[in-house]
């Protein structure tokens, strides 16, 4: 079965997609993107990836061309012409196309969109049981993380660096403090058992999964402490982790070689992602 993907209305085999190169997401990384678990089938938590689309979309000044109906309809009529059952959908939007210009095309310039769906062992993921090894790495990125922004230069080149590594994940850290993973948010749990995890600001992207993570979690008994953690404090941690909607709740046994947790994963994240594949799939 040949893939399907969705560009500006249509439905369409991957080879027939095509996008004009005067496209502001080619040649500015002027759009926005969002990236949804499918699990059994179903979309996971997709209502608050589409509220974090909403918001992005606001704070950069393209109007969002659907309603959270319409957009789900997409999504799922995509899910449907693939078969999918397990993976990721994803979604961009544009700021459309225009001859090359930095300020705003005129108004009334429709936006680009574009999804696809990728099969991805998102909950069978041998990794999770394995544990995922991290390398720290300088943020490079600019001032507004908060918006999931389609330019990812900065996070390519520290995933390949951990790729080069043959790590997993890249741990962005500045000033001290750890901000996030190059794809994913980090979290650290103490000796006696608080999970730390930094606050939201313009400093990260607010994470769908971090969000549920944190609810689970203190639905379960357990603290959370939303504060800044400096790449030691990890280091001496008894248990890392770090979630995304593609990787859920990933523990973490090593950081920059060194062992985390005596290596393995830990009691409370294999906890959490049980629970967290228990609200996925129920
Ligand atoms: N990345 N921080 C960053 C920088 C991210 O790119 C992501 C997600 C997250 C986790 O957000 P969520 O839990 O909502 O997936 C945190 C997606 C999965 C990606 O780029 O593929």
């Amino acid at each position: 079965m040949s893939r399907i993907v969705y560009v500006n209305g249509r439905f369409l085999p991957y080879a027939e997609a095509a996008i004009p190169i005067m496209d502001r997401g080619f040649l500015f990384a002027d759009g926005i993107y969002e990236v949804s678990a499918v699990l059994n089938g179903r979309l996971v938590d997709n209502a608050a990836h589409l509220a974090r689309l909403d918001r992005s979309l606001r704070e950069i000044g393209i109007t969002n061309p659907f309603d959270q109906e319409g957009w789900t309809a997409l999504e799922e009529g995509l899910v449907a012409r693939n078969s999918l059952k397990e993976g990721l959908v994803y979604m961009q939007v544009t700021r459309g196309v225009h001859e090359r210009d930095f300020p705003f095309p005129p108004a009334g310039t429709p936006p680009t969109v574009v999804m696809f769906t990728q099969e991805k062992s998102v909950a069978a993921n041998p990794l999770a049981e394995r544990g995922a090894k991290v390398i720290s790495v300088e943020d490079l990125r600019w001032k507004r993380r908060d918006i999931k922004s389609v330019a990812l230069l900065a996070q390519v080149l520290a995933k390949q660096q951990a790729a080069a590594a043959g790590a997993n994940e890249a741990w962005m850290h500045e000033d001290g403090f750890v901000t996030e993973g190059g794809s994913s948010t980090a979290f650290i749990i103490t000796e006696d058992g608080r999970i730390v995890t930094r606050p939201l600001s313009t400093a990260i992207l607010p994470g769908i999964t971090r969000q549920a993570v944190i609810r689970l979690a203190a639905e379960a008994g357990l603290t959370i402490e939303e504060r800044p953690f400096s790449l030691d404090e990890a280091l001496r941690a008894a248990e890392a982790f770090f979630t995304s909607a593609s990787a859920l709740v990933m523990p973490v046994v090593e950081i920059d070689g060194q062992r985390v947790g005596g290596g393995q994963p830990g009691p409370h994240t294999r906890r959490l992602r049980g629970l967290y594949l228990e609200m996925a799939t129920a």
